[in-house]
């Protein structure tokens, strides 16, 4: 085994790397074949027009070679899921013993972090961003021990709406004992390079993207990780064997070739997100609104409380995120439709 290798096997909970996948009849059969009578699916068929009565792809491998055109990679660096939020469940599970491994999150962040650190029994280490929404690279350090298998870091941040420094995800991945995973579910809306681009130089890092934000999709459940392909391979063999649907991946599929289409819808949704950022600001209501690289924006207002209950009287409904650390006050909002946004600033007009 590499050194390399060596290193990753190290962070993997044991009994992952000692567990026999399930393996379908069709992950071992190479040839090919025409009578299909090895998975007790219904020969005749279901009762919708499309059939839909063969499991799909446990590899999702078409899907995963348009990615891997798409983002520059390779097939095996790449895990897809129903969502990011089943990669982020997948890693705890592979990687995290319960009762004796931690992560480390940075809150205010992503909140299923927490949610899926929590059904698994993780030590959560949580280091609070500084008031400008900076990491505190100290406090990481002193978190930080010999068995931080995970730290999460959310690029750009859900509900801070900022990418962290490249140097800090730099300091990270060098000198982290665990896996660094950078969520970046908000990429397509900033205007830097997704990390998954120097996955060669770090064996170490993770990056989550899904198809749910920017692509438009949340309702298909599409996410992935990009990584070393030792991880990849470790997630691959924990997963659910069929864990996309085949309309899922079908459609996905058809998505990918429409690039242009999402790339045209990204450039209206800044142009809006601009728009607000340089209105909002004139309402009473609203004490500070703090840069965004993704589509949705943080505001500081005089009574978030208050102010969150006045928008859902009129219909409009909001992330209220002024419990959070750093936060208070302050309401996540997403940019909406023209029309949507016209209508978010008249009734905060109106309070
Ligand atoms: C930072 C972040 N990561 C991951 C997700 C989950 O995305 P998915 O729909 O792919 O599960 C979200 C969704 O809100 C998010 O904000």
């Amino acid at each position: 085994m590499s050194n390399l290798t060596d290193r990753l096997t190290a962070l993997v909970r044991p009994n992952i790397l000692a567990l026999q996948p399930y393996a379908s009849a069709r992950d071992e059969f190479t040839g090919t074949a025409a009578v299909f009578l090895d998975a007790n699916e219904n020969s005749l068929g279901g009762p919708l027009a499309t059939d839909y009565s063969r499991y799909p792809d446990p590899q999702q491998k078409k899907l995963k070679n348009l990615l891997a055109r798409n983002k520059k990679l390779t097939v095996n660096q790449i895990f897809i899921g129903s969502g990011s939020d089943e990669a982020i469940d997948l890693l705890l599970r592979a990687f995290v013993e319960p009762g004796r491994d931690n992560v480390l999150i940075l809150p205010p962040t992503y909140g299923m972090y927490t949610v899926q650190a929590n059904i698994h029994g993780a030590e959560i280490r949580r280091v609070v961003l500084q008031p400008d929404f900076s990491p505190d690279e100290a406090a990481i350090r002193a978190a930080t021990d010999a068995r931080s298998k995970l730290l999460f870091l959310c690029s750009p941040n859900n509900p801070t709406g900022q990418c962290l420094p490249d140097e800090f995800v730099l300091r990270m991945l060098h000198t982290f004992p665990g896996l660094v995973v950078v969520d970046e579910a908000y990429s397509d809306f900033a205007d830097r390079p997704s990390w998954s681009s120097r996955l060669a130089e770090f064996p170490n890092l993770v990056v989550l993207q899904t198809l749910s934000k920017a692509w438009g999709l949340a309702a298909l459940r599409v996410g992935m990780a990009f990584a070393n392909p030792f991880i990849i391979s470790i997630l691959n063999k924990i997963k659910y064997p069929y864990n996309l649907a085949l309309p899922t991946i079908q459609l996905a599929e058809q998505a990918l070739e429409h690039g242009a289409d999402v790339r045209e819808k990204v450039v209206l949704l800044l142009h809006e997100r601009e728009r607000l950022a340089k209105e909002l600001p004139k309402l009473a209501c609203i004490r500070e609104v703090f840069p965004s690289d993704a589509n949705f924006l943080l505001v500081r207002t005089t009574d978030a409380d208050h102010l969150y209950q006045h928008l859902c009287e009129h219909g409009i409904v909001v992330r209220n995120r002024s419990h959070e650390p750093q936060c208070a006050q302050c309401l996540r909002i997403t940019v909406g439709t023209v029309a949507e946004n016209d209508r978010l600033l008249e009734v905060l007009g109106t309070y």
